[in-house]
Protein backbone atom coordinates (compact mmCIF):
# COMPACT_ATOMS: atom_id res chain seq x y z
CA UNK A 1 0.00 0.00 0.00
CA UNK A 2 1.27 3.35 -1.00
CA UNK A 3 2.41 5.71 1.64
CA UNK A 4 -0.71 8.28 3.13
CA UNK A 5 -3.25 5.87 1.60
CA UNK A 6 -5.72 4.54 4.33
CA UNK A 7 -8.12 1.74 3.79
CA UNK A 8 -11.80 1.56 3.24
CA UNK A 9 -12.98 2.72 6.53
CA UNK A 10 -16.58 1.78 6.57
CA UNK A 11 -16.77 3.93 10.04
CA UNK A 12 -16.99 6.90 8.34
CA UNK A 13 -18.53 6.03 5.17
CA UNK A 14 -21.99 5.44 6.45
CA UNK A 15 -21.58 1.64 6.68
CA UNK A 16 -21.32 1.18 10.26
CA UNK A 17 -23.84 3.70 11.76
CA UNK A 18 -22.42 7.06 11.16
CA UNK A 19 -25.22 9.14 12.50
CA UNK A 20 -26.24 11.88 9.71
CA UNK A 21 -24.41 15.07 9.63
CA UNK A 22 -21.23 13.67 11.28
CA UNK A 23 -17.83 13.30 9.71
CA UNK A 24 -15.14 11.77 10.89
CA UNK A 25 -12.23 13.96 12.23
CA UNK A 26 -8.51 13.50 11.12
CA UNK A 27 -6.07 13.36 14.59
CA UNK A 28 -3.24 15.60 12.32
CA UNK A 29 -6.49 17.83 11.80
CA UNK A 30 -7.77 20.76 14.82
CA UNK A 31 -11.59 19.93 14.81
CA UNK A 32 -14.68 20.85 17.59
CA UNK A 33 -15.17 18.49 20.33
CA UNK A 34 -18.32 18.32 21.37
CA UNK A 35 -19.35 19.97 24.95
CA UNK A 36 -20.06 17.07 26.32
CA UNK A 37 -16.94 15.38 25.22
CA UNK A 38 -15.16 18.13 26.81
CA UNK A 39 -16.82 18.01 29.77
CA UNK A 40 -15.60 14.25 30.06
CA UNK A 41 -12.62 14.47 28.70
CA UNK A 42 -9.93 16.78 26.87
CA UNK A 43 -8.78 16.42 23.28
CA UNK A 44 -5.09 18.51 23.84
CA UNK A 45 -4.45 18.58 20.12
CA UNK A 46 -2.67 16.59 17.26
CA UNK A 47 0.12 14.40 17.65
CA UNK A 48 3.32 15.64 15.61
CA UNK A 49 5.06 12.69 15.46
CA UNK A 50 4.78 11.30 12.30
CA UNK A 51 4.77 14.69 10.48
CA UNK A 52 6.64 13.84 7.65
CA UNK A 53 10.39 12.36 8.56
CA UNK A 54 10.61 14.60 11.78
CA UNK A 55 10.28 12.86 15.03
CA UNK A 56 9.59 15.10 17.35
CA UNK A 57 8.33 14.87 21.61
CA UNK A 58 4.78 12.85 21.97
CA UNK A 59 1.96 14.91 23.18
CA UNK A 60 -0.93 14.15 24.68
CA UNK A 61 -4.01 13.37 21.93
CA UNK A 62 -6.40 13.04 24.43
CA UNK A 63 -6.54 13.58 28.31
CA UNK A 64 -9.15 12.27 30.88
CA UNK A 65 -8.98 13.32 34.58
CA UNK A 66 -5.89 11.11 35.37
CA UNK A 67 -4.83 9.67 31.91
CA UNK A 68 -2.63 11.01 28.97
CA UNK A 69 -2.91 9.35 26.13
CA UNK A 70 -1.50 9.69 22.98
CA UNK A 71 -0.28 7.44 19.64
CA UNK A 72 2.58 5.02 20.03
CA UNK A 73 6.00 5.66 18.48
CA UNK A 74 8.52 2.57 17.66
CA UNK A 75 10.55 4.03 21.14
CA UNK A 76 7.61 2.65 23.46
CA UNK A 77 8.31 -1.02 22.23
CA UNK A 78 9.75 -1.86 25.43
CA UNK A 79 6.52 -0.76 27.01
CA UNK A 80 4.49 -3.54 25.19
CA UNK A 81 6.94 -6.06 25.19
CA UNK A 82 6.50 -5.77 29.36
CA UNK A 83 2.72 -5.46 28.68
CA UNK A 84 2.44 -8.50 27.22
CA UNK A 85 5.44 -10.66 28.62
CA UNK A 86 3.18 -10.67 31.62
CA UNK A 87 0.87 -14.05 32.31
CA UNK A 88 -1.47 -11.83 34.54
CA UNK A 89 -2.82 -9.69 31.68
CA UNK A 90 -2.61 -11.85 29.20
CA UNK A 91 -4.63 -14.66 31.28
CA UNK A 92 -7.57 -13.74 29.31
CA UNK A 93 -6.34 -12.68 25.74
CA UNK A 94 -6.55 -14.93 22.95
CA UNK A 95 -5.15 -18.33 23.81
CA UNK A 96 -4.31 -16.92 27.08
CA UNK A 97 -0.06 -17.34 26.00
CA UNK A 98 1.68 -14.17 27.14
CA UNK A 99 4.28 -12.82 23.85
CA UNK A 100 7.86 -13.15 24.15
CA UNK A 101 9.96 -10.17 22.90
CA UNK A 102 10.56 -11.51 19.77
CA UNK A 103 7.07 -11.77 19.03
CA UNK A 104 6.31 -8.70 20.26
CA UNK A 105 8.71 -7.11 17.91
CA UNK A 106 6.96 -8.37 15.34
CA UNK A 107 3.48 -7.14 16.20
CA UNK A 108 4.32 -3.49 17.70
CA UNK A 109 4.65 -2.02 14.00
CA UNK A 110 0.80 -3.05 13.53
CA UNK A 111 -0.32 -0.69 16.28
CA UNK A 112 2.00 1.74 14.85
CA UNK A 113 0.66 1.58 11.35
CA UNK A 114 -2.98 1.02 12.23
CA UNK A 115 -4.07 4.76 12.70
CA UNK A 116 -2.75 5.09 9.11
CA UNK A 117 -4.29 2.48 7.89
CA UNK A 118 -7.86 3.45 9.37
CA UNK A 119 -8.18 7.38 9.97
CA UNK A 120 -9.31 7.97 13.50
CA UNK A 121 -9.37 4.62 14.66
CA UNK A 122 -6.39 3.00 16.43
CA UNK A 123 -4.33 2.04 19.98
CA UNK A 124 -3.32 4.82 22.24
CA UNK A 125 -0.67 4.62 24.66
CA UNK A 126 -2.12 5.48 28.32
CA UNK A 127 0.26 7.07 31.10
CA UNK A 128 -0.87 8.36 34.54
CA UNK A 129 -0.88 11.95 34.45
CA UNK A 130 0.49 12.56 38.14
CA UNK A 131 3.39 10.18 38.09
CA UNK A 132 3.87 10.03 34.24
CA UNK A 133 3.88 6.35 34.61
CA UNK A 134 3.06 3.88 31.28
CA UNK A 135 0.15 1.86 32.39
CA UNK A 136 -1.16 0.01 29.09
CA UNK A 137 -3.01 0.91 26.33
CA UNK A 138 -6.68 1.74 25.03
CA UNK A 139 -8.25 1.59 21.65
CA UNK A 140 -10.62 1.44 19.07
CA UNK A 141 -10.71 -0.29 16.57
CA UNK A 142 -12.54 -2.80 14.33
CA UNK A 143 -13.37 -6.40 16.12
CA UNK A 144 -11.04 -8.35 14.10
CA UNK A 145 -12.44 -8.82 10.70
CA UNK A 146 -16.11 -7.29 11.27
CA UNK A 147 -17.33 -4.21 11.02
CA UNK A 148 -18.21 -3.83 14.06
CA UNK A 149 -16.10 -1.28 16.50
CA UNK A 150 -14.88 -2.15 19.93
CA UNK A 151 -13.52 -0.62 22.70
CA UNK A 152 -9.99 -2.19 24.14
CA UNK A 153 -7.74 -2.00 27.07
CA UNK A 154 -4.79 -3.92 28.21
CA UNK A 155 -3.27 -2.55 32.10
CA UNK A 156 -0.56 -3.62 34.02
CA UNK A 157 -1.22 -5.07 36.86
CA UNK A 158 0.37 -2.12 39.20
CA UNK A 159 -2.79 -0.31 37.67
CA UNK A 160 -5.40 -2.26 38.02
CA UNK A 161 -8.04 -1.31 40.66
CA UNK A 162 -8.15 2.44 40.93
CA UNK A 163 -10.37 2.71 38.31
CA UNK A 164 -8.27 3.32 34.96
CA UNK A 165 -9.84 1.19 32.87
CA UNK A 166 -13.28 2.35 33.41
CA UNK A 167 -12.02 5.91 32.66
CA UNK A 168 -9.88 5.11 29.37
CA UNK A 169 -12.94 3.40 28.52
CA UNK A 170 -15.49 5.70 28.78
CA UNK A 171 -13.23 8.37 26.95
CA UNK A 172 -13.15 5.53 23.95
CA UNK A 173 -16.73 5.77 24.32
CA UNK A 174 -17.02 9.42 24.02
CA UNK A 175 -14.52 10.22 21.24
CA UNK A 176 -16.48 7.23 19.22
CA UNK A 177 -19.91 8.82 19.71
CA UNK A 178 -19.27 12.72 19.84
CA UNK A 179 -16.22 12.70 17.45
CA UNK A 180 -16.59 10.01 15.14
CA UNK A 181 -20.35 9.86 14.89
CA UNK A 182 -20.58 5.94 15.53
CA UNK A 183 -24.01 4.20 16.16
CA UNK A 184 -23.00 1.10 18.08
CA UNK A 185 -19.57 0.76 19.93
CA UNK A 186 -18.84 -3.18 21.18
CA UNK A 187 -16.85 -4.44 23.53
CA UNK A 188 -16.31 -8.41 23.70
CA UNK A 189 -14.25 -10.44 26.25
CA UNK A 190 -13.58 -14.22 27.16
CA UNK A 191 -15.88 -15.34 29.57
CA UNK A 192 -14.05 -15.92 32.21
CA UNK A 193 -12.92 -12.18 32.52
CA UNK A 194 -15.38 -10.54 34.90
CA UNK A 195 -13.07 -7.54 35.63
CA UNK A 196 -13.37 -6.19 32.17
CA UNK A 197 -17.31 -7.35 31.65
CA UNK A 198 -17.90 -5.47 35.25
CA UNK A 199 -15.55 -2.20 33.23
CA UNK A 200 -18.01 -2.78 29.99
CA UNK A 201 -21.25 -2.49 31.98
CA UNK A 202 -19.77 0.60 33.52
CA UNK A 203 -19.91 2.27 30.46
CA UNK A 204 -23.28 2.17 29.56
CA UNK A 205 -22.89 -1.48 28.07
CA UNK A 206 -25.47 -4.00 27.64
CA UNK A 207 -24.73 -7.42 27.38
CA UNK A 208 -25.77 -9.24 24.19
CA UNK A 209 -24.80 -12.40 25.08
CA UNK A 210 -22.67 -13.99 22.86
CA UNK A 211 -21.11 -13.02 19.68
CA UNK A 212 -17.98 -14.55 17.23
CA UNK A 213 -14.94 -12.64 17.09
CA UNK A 214 -11.42 -13.39 16.39
CA UNK A 215 -12.33 -16.89 14.93
CA UNK A 216 -13.72 -17.42 18.93
CA UNK A 217 -16.79 -17.04 20.86
CA UNK A 218 -16.52 -14.28 23.04
CA UNK A 219 -19.15 -12.56 25.58
CA UNK A 220 -19.99 -9.26 23.70
CA UNK A 221 -21.24 -6.22 24.83
CA UNK A 222 -22.27 -3.25 23.42
CA UNK A 223 -23.91 0.45 23.53
CA UNK A 224 -25.56 2.67 20.58
CA UNK A 225 -25.39 6.30 20.70
CA UNK A 226 -27.64 8.26 22.93
CA UNK A 227 -28.16 5.23 25.24
C1 LIG B 1 -9.66 -5.79 32.69
C2 LIG B 1 -8.80 -4.66 33.23
C3 LIG B 1 -8.56 -3.66 32.12
C4 LIG B 1 -9.53 -3.97 34.39
O1 LIG B 1 -8.74 -2.89 34.83
P1 LIG B 1 -9.04 -2.08 36.16
O2 LIG B 1 -8.22 -0.86 36.11
O3 LIG B 1 -8.89 -2.95 37.34
O4 LIG B 1 -10.55 -1.71 35.97
P2 LIG B 1 -11.41 -0.72 36.87
O5 LIG B 1 -10.70 -0.47 38.16
O6 LIG B 1 -11.78 0.46 36.04
O7 LIG B 1 -12.74 -1.55 37.10
C5 LIG B 1 -12.70 -2.92 37.35
C6 LIG B 1 -14.01 -3.27 38.00
O8 LIG B 1 -14.16 -4.69 37.97
C7 LIG B 1 -14.25 -5.17 39.28
N1 LIG B 1 -13.58 -6.46 39.29
C8 LIG B 1 -12.26 -6.71 39.37
N2 LIG B 1 -12.06 -8.03 39.33
C9 LIG B 1 -13.27 -8.61 39.23
C10 LIG B 1 -13.73 -9.96 39.16
N3 LIG B 1 -12.88 -10.97 39.17
N4 LIG B 1 -15.06 -10.19 39.08
C11 LIG B 1 -15.94 -9.17 39.05
N5 LIG B 1 -15.57 -7.86 39.12
C12 LIG B 1 -14.25 -7.61 39.21
C13 LIG B 1 -13.58 -4.15 40.15
O9 LIG B 1 -14.05 -4.19 41.50
C14 LIG B 1 -14.05 -2.87 39.46
O10 LIG B 1 -15.38 -2.56 39.73
P3 LIG B 1 -15.80 -1.41 40.80
O11 LIG B 1 -15.14 -0.14 40.32
O12 LIG B 1 -17.29 -1.37 40.69
O13 LIG B 1 -15.28 -1.87 42.12
C15 LIG B 1 -7.44 -5.14 33.72
O14 LIG B 1 -7.68 -6.14 34.65
C16 LIG B 1 -6.56 -5.65 32.62
O15 LIG B 1 -5.88 -4.89 31.94
N6 LIG B 1 -6.52 -6.99 32.45
C17 LIG B 1 -5.63 -7.61 31.48
C18 LIG B 1 -6.01 -7.33 30.04
C19 LIG B 1 -7.45 -7.62 29.76
O16 LIG B 1 -7.99 -8.63 30.20
N7 LIG B 1 -8.05 -6.75 28.95
C20 LIG B 1 -9.44 -6.87 28.57
C21 LIG B 1 -9.57 -7.78 27.43
S1 LIG B 1 -11.29 -7.95 27.01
Amino acid sequence: MAPGKSRVRPHLSGESGVRPGKSGVRPDVPHTVSTEARRRSRKVGSDPTFSGSVVSKPTPWLQTLRLDLREFVPADVEDIVRLDADPRVMKYIADGRVHSREETLALFPRILRYPRLYVDLGIWRASRRDTGAFIGWFSLKYAGKSSDIEIGYRLLPDAWGLGFATEGAAAMRDYGFDDLGLGRIIGVTHPGNRASQHVLRKVGMVDEGWGRYYDTRLRLFAIESGA
